[in-house]
């Protein structure tokens, strides 16, 4: 009996510790004082006058080794790599989606906040404007997978946009869970655009892509398959 009641203290014992420690490696980050930052915009990144493509990514490179790629000693974000990969083979602009009220770079407070948009299907605010947005005629549109969808400040874009007439090529990186069906989506956000099948890359396998003729492959597919998703 002795023995019955000192395992069952012990399960208790391990059981409160399991629960602390939960509560503690989930309880998000403090924002630093003055909140969040948001990193740098691509105004530094080449500019072609007579480019008919534009590159547009949103990413959030947070403190967990899995969501970033250093290049030269710059620490990119998953998606933000791809982006530029994409705009380096292409010759494409680029413009990198930024909110308004910037995000945590940690990442348990990145799935808080991203958790509290989808529950209350929020849209979140974009900083800047695209210059010219109606000279292109084809937009890669890179995104990473956020719970099974895209970022909610996707649809902030989506919504402002007015993509008719153009081809969009989406592109996105992820943990194991691909596109979620987020090209279906997009197709029914911009009825009046062509709707590429696009690239969607698992974060373990990114720098594969830096291989010019997987990237030209991606690239070249606006001439070469004109398909729709749906
Ligand atoms: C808030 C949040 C939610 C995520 N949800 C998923 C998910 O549902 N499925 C998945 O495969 N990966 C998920 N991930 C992993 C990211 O898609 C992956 O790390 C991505 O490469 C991050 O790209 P970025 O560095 O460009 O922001 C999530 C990451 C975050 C931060």
């Amino acid at each position: 009996m002795k023995k019955a009641v000192s395992l069952f203290l012990v399960l208790i014992l391990s059981m409160a510790m399991l629960v602390s420690f939960a509560a503690c490696s989930s309880t998000p980050a403090e924002p630093p004082e003055g909140g969040w930052e948001n990193p740098e915009d691509d105004t530094g990144r080449p500019v072609n006058e007579s480019a008919k493509a534009l590159v547009v990514y949103f990413s959030v490179p947070d403190n967990l080794d899995n969501s970033y790629v250093e290049v030269d000693g710059e620490r990119l974000g998953n998606t933000q790599y791809m982006a530029y990969v994409i705009q380096e083979n292409t010759g494409a602009n680029i413009f990198r989606i930024l909110p308004t009220v910037p995000y945590p770079t940690d990442h348990d407070a990145l799935l808080a906040a991203a958790q509290e948009e989808r529950r209350t299907d929020a849209r979140p605010e974009m900083e800047g404007t695209i210059e010219n947005f109606d000279s292109y005629d084809v937009v890669f549109v890179g995104y990473p997978n956020w719970n099974a969808d895209m970022p909610n400040i996707l649809y902030t874009f989506f919504e402002t946009y007015d993509f008719s007439g153009k081809t969009i090529v989406p592109f996105n990186t992820h943990g194991g869970s691909g596109f979620s069906g987020t090209q279906q989506t997009i197709a029914q956000l911009e009825p009046g655009a062509t709707m590429l099948e696009g690239k969607s890359i698992s974060r373990n396998r990114l720098k594969a892509f830096r291989s010019r003729r997987s990237c030209e492959k991606f690239a070249a597919q606006p001439n070469t398959k004109k398909r729709s998703v749906l």
